[in-house]
């Protein structure tokens, strides 16, 4: 495949941005190669500017979730650009996005929009502690939730300890209010309850985790944070914003039977616009300015044309009840022919799949917490990526993200999916051999 001008777009790109990217996993460096720059986008399918074509399970990492240029969002989004980019004041598209948010996830009355997950996460916590008067943040390990200085904390020595900064310019200072805890262990959970429970603000999760690949919950794990929570006035954020309206009209939530105090968006809720937004209960949601104390504003916040993205695509996927049992059934197809495509070739993998979420892991082991997935076979893994983007399968550059389907994905796309699948095991079973 020829890729010579993503090449030199890529070398003229760091002259000019930092490492070429302006996020860090689109510079491809985990699996060895350089990015290919995108010319456009339809369907399930991406071109990059050296002509090829690609069936694209990143879907801007999750919100192309009706596939690419959809209809009813570019038609509305140019509906709204002739009335005006922004205004910086309210507009109804913001009241009428908000309120089908309320309307699809029960444990949500109000809803405030931002313009990014980051924001939506740092906002929430900030809500949580202004409303309970704590300062201390339970997070889990391998969970992502953007890159406010409170989160980007990564696990301390001990299970109960508190963490340390996973980045530079992170004060230490901000460790000493994250704990990190290991995902789906209901015990340290109620041990660091039991212990300082009284002076917890939050829990944040993402309910099925997408970002150490995908990891489900496990039985009793989402059901634990509402009780404890619960139990010792602490708020229980349920971090949708890759997991909202993907997994079920009502998210994460909805599909496990969860009610969260305070519920993040982004990806999905912006039709692949800039949206984050987070919302709960009135009585919660009433302490943010100008309503209460929590200051949290934005110059574009609600833009019309981020609105009317929104609003389009969640509207398009209410008119289009079985979309879910559709996404589901391709979903479980992949996941089948992945793992006998693995075993006929005698390659150890676990595939882990909530919907329209799969990760396939290079391991022996079930992959439950970041500890299992961080033990897999990333070298597997980038022969894995790197065959299959020759084959014309464009999947997410990291073992550690989930690959994503879309209602534009065709029974040829999955089809043609398995069948460079099952070529890339048997080139694996040949290189281990
Ligand atoms: C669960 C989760 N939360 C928050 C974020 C941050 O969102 P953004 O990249 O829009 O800031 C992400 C991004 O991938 C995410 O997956």
């Amino acid at each position: 495949m020829n890729t010579e001008k993503s090449k030199k777009a890529f070398d003229e790109a760091k002259k000019y941005i930092p490492g070429g990217v302006n996020s860090p996993v689109r510079a491809f460096k985990n699996v060895g190669t350089y990015p290919l720059f995108i010319a456009r986008a339809k369907g399930s399918k991406i071109y990059d500017i050296d002509g090829n074509e690609f069936i694209d399970f990143v879907g801007s990492w999750g919100p192309m979730f009706l596939g690419h240029a959809k209809e009813c969002i570019t038609e509305a989004v140019r509906t709204a650009a002739e009335n005006g980019l922004s205004f910086g004041a309210p507009c109804a598209a913001e009241t009428e996005l908000a309120k089908l948010i309320t309307e699809l996830v029960p444990c949500i009355d109000v809803v405030r929009m931002v313009n990014s997950g980051t924001e939506a996460t740092m906002s929430a916590l900030r809500l949580a502690r202004g409303y309970t008067g704590r300062n201390i943040i339970v997070k889990f390990e391998g969970c992502y939730h953007g890159h406010s200085d409170s989160l980007l904390i990564k696990a301390g020595s001990g299970a109960a300890t508190f963490g340390s900064a996973s980045s530079a310019g992170v004060p230490e200072d901000f460790a000493k209010y994250t704990l990190v805890l290991p995902y789906n262990d209901i015990d340290s959970l109620t041990k660091a309850f039991n212990k300082m429970g009284n002076e917890i603000a939050a829990v944040i999760v993402e309910p099925v985790a997408g970002n150490m690949g995908v990891v489900p919950p496990a039985d009793g794990f989402l059901q634990a944070i509402r009780r404890l929570t619960a139990e010792y006035g602490s708020l229980f954020i349920a971090d949708e914003v890759m997991t909202g309206f993907r997994l079920s009209p009502s998210g994460a939530l909805g599909l496990y039977g969860i009610d969260a105090d305070i519920v993040t968006f982004g990806k999905i809720i912006g039709g692949g616009m800039p949206v984050g937004a987070y919302g709960g209960k009135r009585d919660i949601m009433e302490f943010v300015s100008p309503s209460g104390p929590v200051y949290q504003a934005g110059t574009l916040s609600g833009n019309p044309l981020a609105m009317a993205a929104g609003l389009a695509q969640l509207q398009c996927i209410c008119r289009h009840t079985n979309i879910y049992d559709e996404i589901e059934k391709k979903g479980a197809y992949l996941e089948s022919e992945f793992k006998s495509a693995a075993e006929r070739n005698g390659i150890p993998v676990r595939v882990n799949r909530v919907g329209s979420m799969i990760s396939v892991f290079f391991t022996d082991n079930d992959v439950i917490d970041f500890k299992t997935a961080s033990a897999c076979d990333t070298e597997r893994f980038k022969l894995y990526f790197n065959e299959m983007i020759n084959r014309g399968i464009y999947l997410a550059p990291s073992q550690f993200e989930s690959l994503f389907l879309s209602d534009a994905h065709t029974d040829s796309d999955l089809e043609k999916t398995v069948q460079a699948f099952g070529e890339v095991m048997s080139i694996i079973k040949k290189i281990v051999v």
